[in-house]
């Protein structure tokens, strides 16, 4: 088959249409190797996204697009390969080597369903295949550890230089809390400084290994501590989430404006508490507005990664230590806080294709393997 050629197949692959593929993503050097044998195919490419998300679909659609390209072909065989690119930043290469990627979910206010969304997408990237970690950054009132349904405390080692301590892991998610270092019921009273130092702490001296994702639950607000912490953590980009309604939005600003002062990309918005859908009825109420979400992406010029509903298996889920994105992933909750982590996941590969020029892209993708 005369034309086909490394940009032919790119140019075919690229047609592909699906809600789990960025094409954009898909590079000439993406293609690693063909071999034609009669009229068939073998092709090895590699795709910046989830494993998870390379479905049965989405191959068939592949095989697809390249069999109507180039007519001939009886039989396509595709070894895809999965990877994350990962966010080079000098401060995050020396803080945390290992972490290709740190993402802060914040939010202006407080009790919008950060720490619940923040789980339920390290939770959802886990299960995507992905090596993820979680740092409650909410030194004053950490909620993971009953999230994540971890109580034990972590082991602490020595190595040549100094203490390490071994993050605990659930659900495939590592974690570091300091609701998993001090007492239940003792309050955390510390200054603004404190907590920063806390949360150094728990970027240097806990053994992380390599992780894809490195996700930080952030305290509520935008007042000085919020701004120190987005200061001390060598940011990828941040997540914010916000119910539908005006008083949410507006912190919601308040929360982007503080990540752009310190030139963090703000990733997307997450509305949470969308709406609720009555089991019994099956009646839809929005009990917060709606569009909100959605509009404030539109307004502020980033991404909307979509809506979670208010749902009691979500809070139960909670409470209970046992993630709806693990506990039920067929729900039609679970999907879409997957879809929300994929749509994260693109936005964040894209972010760094971009950081570089055209060549440097080409390296980056061969040296992320
Ligand atoms: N989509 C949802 N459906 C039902 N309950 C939810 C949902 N999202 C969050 N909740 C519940 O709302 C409460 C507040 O959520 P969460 O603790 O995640 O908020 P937060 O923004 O982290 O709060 P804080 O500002 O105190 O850190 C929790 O009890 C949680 O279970
Ligand atoms: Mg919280």
């Amino acid at each position: 088959m005369a034309d086909l050629t490394k940009s032919g197949i790119l140019n075919a692959l690229k047609k592909v249409e699906d809600s789990n593929f960025n094409r954009d993503l898909l590079i000439l050097n993406s293609i690693k190797k063909f071999e034609v044998k009669g009229n068939d195919l073998y092709l090895d490419f590699s795709v910046a996204m989830p494993l998870g998300a390379v479905t049965d679909s989405l191959k068939e659609k592949f095989v697809n697009a390249l069999k109507s390209e180039f007519s001939a072909l009886r039989k396509v065989e595709m070894n895809i390969e999965t990877k994350v690119i990962a966010h080079h930043d000098k401060k995050k290469d020396s803080i945390l080597p290992g972490v290709k990627n740190t993402i802060a979910v914040a939010s202006g206010k407080g009790g919008v369903g950060k720490s619940t969304v923040a789980v339920n997408l390290a939770v959802a990237l886990a299960k995507d295949g992905a090596s993820v970690g979680l740092i409650d950054a909410d030194i004053y009132g950490p909620s993971i550890p009953l999230m994540l349904g971890l109580k034990e405390k972590p082991k602490v080692y020595q190595n040549q230089q100094n203490m390490k301590i071994i993050p605990l892991a659930n659900y495939g998610v590592k974690v570091i809390s300091m609701g998993l270092l001090v007492d239940d019921n003792a309050p955390v009273i510390w200054r603004g400084p404190m907590a920063s130092g806390a949360i150094k702490q728990f970027m240097s001296d806990v053994d992380w290994g390599e992780l894809d994702y490195l996700i930080f639950d952030m305290p509520p607000g935008t007042g000085d501590i919020q701004l120190t912490l987005v200061q001390t953590i060598p940011l990828t980009g941040a997540v914010i989430v916000t119910t539908p309604q005006e008083v949410s939005l507006i912190d919601a600003r308040k929360a982007l404006k503080m990540f752009s002062r310190v030139n963090v990309p703000v990733l997307g918005i997450v509305e949470n508490m969308s709406y609720f859908i009555a089991q019994d009825t099956g009646k839809k109420y929005d009990i917060f507005g709606t569009g909100g979400g959605s509009r404030i992406a539109k307004e502020l010029d980033t991404e909307f990664l979509g809506g979670i509903p208010i749902d009691p298996g979500i809070r139960i889920g909670g409470d209970n230590g046992v993630p709806m994105v693990y506990d039920n992933p067929d729900s039609e909750h679970s999907k879409i806080i997957t879809a929300i982590s994929r749509d994260l996941v693109s936005q964040i590969n894209m972010r760094n294709l971009s950081e570089g020029s055209n060549s440097k892209i080409e390296i980056l993708l061969d040296d992320d393997q």
